[in-house]
C-alpha cells in the first residue's frame, strides 16, 4: 500500500490526538518500516490495520470509527494532492462516478504496485446512487468515509447505507441526496 496512506494517517493521528500518541501505536507493534514511511514508498497493509487497532485501544474509540474518520479526513488531503481529480466537478455523484474510470486509472499509471478496489456506481434516480466496493483489502470503512469526505467537499447532505460484509471487502452502499 501506497506510502501515502500511511503518511497522512499519522499526520491525522499526530494533530487530532497528540504526537505521542503517532510514537507509542508505532513503538507497539513489529513493523518492518519500523514506522518510517515516505508518500512514494510502498508498505504491507496490515500494518496500517496494525497501527489503528493499537490506536483504538489507545484512544477506546472503535477501529470502524477511526477508519471512517481517516476517510473523510483523506479525502481533504487528495484534494491539496491531486486537484486535478476534482476540476470542473460539481456533485458527489459525478466525483464518485469518476474513481472506478478515471481516478483509479490514472493512479494506476501514476504507480507501480497498488492494488485498488473496484466500484460499480447506478444512477437509481436523480437524487439516489448505488456504489458496489469490491477489493482484495478490507477497506470498505474507507471508503464509506471518503463518500462521507467527498460530500463535505461538496457541500451536499448524502445519507448513506451501507450493507459491508464481515471481511470488509465487499460493500454496497446506497447513496441519497437529502439536499
Ligand atoms: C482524488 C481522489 C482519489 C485519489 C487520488 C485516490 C488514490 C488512492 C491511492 C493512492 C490509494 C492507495 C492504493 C495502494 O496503495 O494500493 C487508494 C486506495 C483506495 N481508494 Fe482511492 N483515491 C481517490 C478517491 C477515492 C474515493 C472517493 C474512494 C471511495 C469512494 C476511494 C476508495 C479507496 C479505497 C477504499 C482504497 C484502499 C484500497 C482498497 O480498498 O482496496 N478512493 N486510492
Amino acid at each position: 500500500m501506497k506510502g501515502i496512506i500511511f503518511t497522512e494517517f499519522l499526520e491525522m493521528v499526530e494533530s487530532t490526538f497528540s504526537p505521542a500518541v503517532a510514537d507509542q501505536i508505532i513503538e507497539q507493534n513489529e513493523l518492518d518500516s519500523n514506522g518510517i514511511y515516505t508518500s512514494v514508498g510502498n508498505y504491507n497493509k496490515q500494518e496500517l490495520l496494525k497501527l489503528v487497532t493499537s490506536l483504538s485501544n489507545i484512544v477506546d474509540i472503535s477501529v470502524d470509527v477511526l477508519v471512517k474518520e481517516y476517510g473523510k479526513y483523506l479525502l481533504t488531503r487528495f484534494l491539496v494532492y491531486y486537484p486535478q481529480f476534482f476540476e470542473n466537478l460539481t456533485t458527489t455523484f459525478d466525483f464518485l462516478d469518476t474513481i472506478d474510470r478515471h481516478v483509479h486509472v490514472e493512479v494506476e499509471k501514476l504507480y507501480t504496485d497498488v492494488e485498488l478496489p473496484s466500484f460499480q456506481t447506478k444512477r437509481l434516480s436523480d437524487t439516489q446512487m448505488q456504489m458496489v466496493y469490491h477489493s482484495s483489502n478490507p477497506f470498505a470503512v474507507l471508503a464509506e468515509g471518503l463518500i462521507e469526505g467527498a460530500a463535505e467537499h461538496f457541500k451536499e447532505n448524502i445519507s448513506i447505507r451501507s450493507d459491508i460484509s464481515d471481511d470488509h471487502q465487499v460493500a454496497t452502499f446506497n447513496l441519497t441526496l437529502v439536499g
